[in-house]
């Protein structure tokens, strides 16, 4: 495929840059290089933050939240490593529209990574697929890579090596959505885990071979890092007590602090979500989203 000529503005690449959720979250233990060794099944939901790409001669980017919108944003490093790793000697205007939360654990950041690699493969004639996209994507984030594939995947290593699963079978999640206001939240989270409290992934495990065969078990849904976010974010305890009391089950959204739980059918995440509301709480209703909807 020949790359579309800068100036030629009837090229637009518009996509779609989703949110995740880990089903699991397993920490293994703590490595020799500062990072944890994972096992986590990821899925991505219908929140999504939108990204449309253009030629240009140079690279810009602006974002419609200011606070985001600088040069240090993952947009802007992924399209510089991509344009040197590829020896591109033209740009791009990259236009952000955020919807995801930053910093709540949802992957946003990482999403919007993810979803530049794969817009301007396409608008500079690389025809890099994720295999290849994958090591500037790891360089960028552990979550980056799981983005390139989307839909239903397990996550191992720091969290990106990634196997694509099976579609899951339909789900709802309710979202409390949240955002962390200090930096280096990951790190954080991560450093106050107690090792003493490492898992074997086998819950994992359970989860996955479950998908093989078409079935998935909520109860075996689990993340190894709520410990230390009770401990870390003041407001993880209130949400998951609010949870806790309607019969589900809270679970942390990546490292947090956002919560979710998962609900078998659309009225019954519908009337948690309402129930939630009525206490104050903002909650919202998303869905899975598959690989093959974000082509
Ligand atoms: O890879 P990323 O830049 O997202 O990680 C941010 C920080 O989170 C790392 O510097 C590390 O402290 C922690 N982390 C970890 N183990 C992982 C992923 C992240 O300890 N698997």
């Amino acid at each position: 495929m020949a790359a579309p000529k800068p100036g030629d503005l009837s090229t637009v690449i518009a996509l779609s840059a989703p949110a995740k959720l880990n089903l699991t979250l397993e920490v293994l233990g703590r490595r020799s290089d500062g990072y944890h060794e994972l096992r986590s099944v990821l899925q991505t939901i219908s929140l999504a933050d939108r990204l449309t790409i253009e030629p240009a001669e140079d690279l810009f980017f602006v974002c419609d939240d200011p606070q985001l919108a600088g040069p240090d944003n993952l947009v802007m490093r992924a399209a510089t490593r991509l344009r040197e790793a590829a020896e591109v000697d033209t740009g791009a205007r990259i236009r952000l529209e955020k919807h995801i939360p930053a910093a709540g654990g949802l992957g946003g950041g990482s999403s919007d990574a993810a979803a530049a690699l794969h817009g301007l493969s396409r608008l500079w004639g690389l025809d890099w697929g994720p295999e290849q996209l994958a090591p500037l994507a790891a360089a960028l984030g552990s979550d980056v890579p799981f983005f390139l594939w989307g839909g239903t995947a397990l996550a191992e290593g720091r969290g990106e090596r990634i196997t694509p699963l099976p579609p899951i079978p339909p789900l709802w999640f309710v979202l409390l959505s949240r955002a962390d206001t200090e930096p280096d939240k990951t790190r954080r989270i991560f450093s106050a885990f107690d090792p003493r409290s490492a898992s074997d992934g086998s819950a994992t495990e359970r989860v996955v071979v479950g998908l093989q065969v078409g079935r998935i078990d909520p109860t075996h849904f689990v993340n190894d890092l709520m410990a230390p976010a009770r401990r870390v974010f003041g407001e993880v305890e209130a949400l998951a007590h609010a949870v806790d009391t309607l019969g589900a089950r809270p679970l942390l959204a990546g490292a947090g602090p956002s919560l979710f739980c998962a609900a078998t059918s659309r009225s019954q995440a519908e009337d948690w979500a309402a129930a939630l509301e009525r206490q104050g709480i903002p909650a919202l209703v998303v869905r899975p989203v598959t690989s093959q909807a974000l082509q």
